[in-house]
């Protein structure tokens, strides 16, 4: 893979259809899906939102966020007066990572190493958007943006994503995992908020 990359980044793609070309050509980093699901939105988009792996339902539809974890986030996004099609929405991983058992498919973390392979897609990716902020949901993808560990629960709000201005919140499905619905509650309020103000901050 880091061989792949560096052949990647010798084309030097021009554009970002270009760059989406290449993601397609190549296989994937991680175990599981074939399918790589491109980021979606126009160039230019005031703000991008970074989650971190297609779901099984991006995977079939190469959409990203269209699963459940999407649809929640979908929500929060009209709560905090944001529209997707004026949005630019990716994902730190462009594969779905998972274990197959029996006829299900089993979402897998990715690791930080095959977080990395990645990097050069986004990086390259966000470079031609050029958002005035970049929204990190999760871990996986303040890692990817960043470089570093960010412990998303205590360090939510604006801080610097790389070269990017940047903004960590939590991650839709880490919401959909909690089992106490009233924490659950809590933590959709937050992810409103957070999407409230990294609305203002983009202008
Ligand atoms: N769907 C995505 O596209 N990304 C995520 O991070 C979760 C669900």
């Amino acid at each position: 893979p880091a061989k792949a990359v560096a052949a990647m980044a010798r084309q030097a793609p021009s554009s970002l259809a270009e760059l989406n070309a290449l993601i397609r050509a190549t296989p994937a980093f991680v175990p599981g899906g074939t399918n790589a699901v491109l980021g979606e939105g126009p160039v230019g988009a005031a703000l991008a939102l970074v989650g971190e792996q297609p779901g099984d339902r991006e995977d079939i539809e190469g959409r990203p966020f269209v699963g459940p974890a999407g649809q929640l986030l979908m929500k929060a996004l009209a709560q905090a007066g944001l529209d997707r099609e004026r949005l630019y929405l990716t994902n730190a991983v462009k594969h779905f990572k998972f274990a197959p058992r029996g006829k299900r498919r089993l979402h897998q973390t990715p690791t930080a190493g095959e977080v990395k392979h990645y990097r050069w897609w986004l990086d390259a990716e966000l470079g031609f958007v050029r958002p005035r902020l970049v929204v990190a949901l999760g871990a996986t993808a303040a890692l990817a943006l960043s470089g570093e560990a960010v412990a998303v629960t205590t360090q939510r709000g604006p801080r610097p994503l790389g070269r990017h201005p940047g903004f960590v919140t939590l991650h839709p499905s880490y919401l959909l995992r909690l089992p106490d619905p009233v924490a659950q509650a809590q933590g959709f309020a937050a992810l409103v908020a957070d999407l409230r103000q990294a609305r203002e901050l983009a202008g």
